[in-house]
């Protein structure tokens, strides 16, 4: 028997103003995304933004259904609206943030399991790393350097081989 461990390296920034511009920049974009969201059901409101390899700004939100399975997070309606605007283009830097309704938004929230899979999907797709930027609406913020921290043992298309 051998024991194997992951380990997961990420940066932590104390809230926005330690971001470089760019960052700063995209996870405002982020921030204002949530504003789009449709979320009745579960008042829960996530918008995503990503920086695109042609310079290029996507942004997406939460669009839920009274058929709750029918939902779609804010990640996966922004890696469809990209793959969908811009095809065969690579994303560079995503960044999510969210706002509850009664709820403080002052800590990071990471993507749903799917969320995770598709954006491990878009990462090996154009063969470079999807830096990740996590926040609320204020406070501290975590940033990935790549999808694979948030999913290792991933299941990907070269299992189907
Ligand atoms: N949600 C996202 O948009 N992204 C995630 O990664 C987690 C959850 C949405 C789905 C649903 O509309 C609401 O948040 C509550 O789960």
């Amino acid at each position: 028997m051998k024991k194997k461990e992951f380990s997961i390296s990420y940066e932590s920034y104390a809230d926005i103003t330690e971001l470089s511009e760019a960052d700063s920049l995209l996870f405002t974009q982020a921030r204002v995304a949530t504003q789009m969201a449709y979320a009745p059901y579960s008042d829960f409101k996530v918008g995503a933004a990503a920086l695109m390899e042609n310079g290029e700004l996507v942004s997406g939100s939460n669009q839920e259904n009274a058929s709750y399975p029918a939902g779609i997070c804010a990640e996966r309606v922004l890696l469809s609206t990209a793959s969908s605007i811009y095809p065969g283009k690579a994303i560079k830097t995503m960044a999510i943030s969210y706002i509850g309704k009664g709820k403080k938004s002052t800590r990071p929230v990471a993507p749903c399991g799917i969320c995770r899979q598709s954006l491990m999907e878009f990462e090996q797709r154009f063969k470079q790393p999807i830096r990740l930027i996590l926040g609320g609406m204020q406070g501290e913020i975590y940033i990935f350097n790549t999808i694979k921290s948030l999913l290792p043992l991933e299941f990907s298309g070269e299992d189907l081989k």
